[in-house]
Parts: C-alpha cells; structure tokens; sequence
C-alpha cells in the first residue's frame, strides 16, 4: 500500500465522525484533499464547511460543498474538525503548518468541539521536532522572532517565497527535540511578532485515525 491509498483509508474512515446536517471544519494539505473529495460524496447531509486556507475553500467549492465564514457560525455548530498532520505523538500532540496554514488551522479547531486528525503512519513519532517546526510572523519582525528563536535552542530558517493567507511570512525551526510540547507552544506565542506556531499541543486532537498497511488504527 502507498502513502496515498494509506491516505485516502483515514480520509474515507473520518467521515463516520461526520453527523448529519452539521458544519464541518476543515484543515489542509494532501491527506486532507482526499478527505474533502469523501466529503463531497455525501454533500446533501452536511450544511457546509468552514475552511482553514484558501486552498481548501477552493477544493470545497469546486466540488460543490458550501464554504461558510468562520464568523457567522455558532460554537456549537461546528462538531468537528478533520487535519493532518506534520507529525503526531502518542499523547495526540502534533506538529502542523508544512502547507503554511496554521494560524487558520488552530482557528478552525480552537471553534470545533472534535478535532479528528487523520495521517499515514510516516507522521507518528516518539518525540516530535524532526519536522521542522512552523512558525507564522508578521514580516517587519523577522529577524526579532529568528533570535528569540536561537535562545530557545532552535535554528530557524525563513521559508523563501512563502507568504501565509494572512499575508505573513513562516519561519521553520530546526534542531527542536521537543521534551514539552504545551510548554514550548507557549513560549514560542510570547515572543512578540509570532502569529502563532506549529505546536497543536494546549489543543491536541481529540481523535487519531493513523494509516498503517494492516487497516486504519484508532487513538484517543
Ligand atoms: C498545513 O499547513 C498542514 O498543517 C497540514 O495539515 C500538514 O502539513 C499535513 O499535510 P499533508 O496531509 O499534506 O501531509
């Protein structure tokens, strides 16, 4: 089985966490396309979808599926969340934002009661920081946020020719073991000029569909 088919197993196994007539959030990337593409399949039994990136809106649309804004839901509205993810660790902590869309991202699932994170065995990990980690700035804070970022031990390295949803740049932290995900995911959003970071650790997934060659595992 290839990364893909392992994929689209954990897209098509979230749709069973997807109640009827509701709005489901949506996350982005290449795990979360395939899970768009199960949702359009039963389009007639959602309301719609609020979207973490312009990427996703226009897949969502494309296939017919209403994309609403964030801000005329209600917070019981939304059950759930489906995303990736960069890596994932037992305890459902992840690192995300190898699309760049993670400010949107914690948006979407911080307003979702359910975060589903769906993933191809390749992105569970013991401890995560291999990934380099994403971090969203306001560009005239660049250089500030790179050097704070070296105090905390990692070696940050500006993403080049990437700008964010938001109109921002991302710098991807290197060299990171990452012993205490909540904690880091805190000091990182203190320093000023940071949007936000990769961490999803304060708020993990409720849910963890993993893809493996023997079927899709389930992790709470
Ligand atoms: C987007 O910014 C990310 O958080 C993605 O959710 C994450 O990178 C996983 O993407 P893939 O499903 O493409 O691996």
């Amino acid at each position: 089985m290839d990364q893909n088919q392992l994929k689209q197993q954990v897209a098509q196994a979230a749709i069973k966490f997807v109640p009827e007539d509701c709005i489901v959030g949506v996350g982005t990337g290449s795990t979360v396309n395939f899970f768009i593409d199960e949702l359009a399949k039963i389009k007639g039994r959602i309301k719609g979808a609020v979207s973490s990136s312009e990427a996703s809106s226009q897949r969502l649309k494309q296939l017919g599926i209403a994309v609403l804004d964030l801000n005329s839901v209600g917070p019981d509205e939304v059950p759930v969340y489906v995303d990736g993810a960069d890596e994932v660790n037992h305890q459902l902590h992840m690192i995300k934002g190898g699309g760049a869309a993670l400010t949107r991202e914690k948006i979407v699932a911080a307003v979702a009661q359910q975060f589903i994170c769906i993933a191809d065995a390749s992105k569970y990990v013991t401890i995560m920081g291999n990934f380099p980690l994403p971090v969203e700035v306001i560009p005239m804070a660049r250089s500030h946020v790179a050097r704070e970022l070296v105090k905390l031990g990692g070696q940050p390295e500006w993403r080049m020719g990437v700008t964010t949803d938001n109109g921002n740049i991302i710098l991807d932290v290197h060299g990171l073991q990452i012993a205490e995900p909540v904690k880091l995911e805190q000091q990182i959003n203190q320093i000023v000029g940071v949007v936000t970071n990769g961490l999803f650790a304060a708020r993990r997934a409720d849910v963890l569909l993993l893809g493996t060659p023997d079927g899709v595992k389930e992790y709470r």
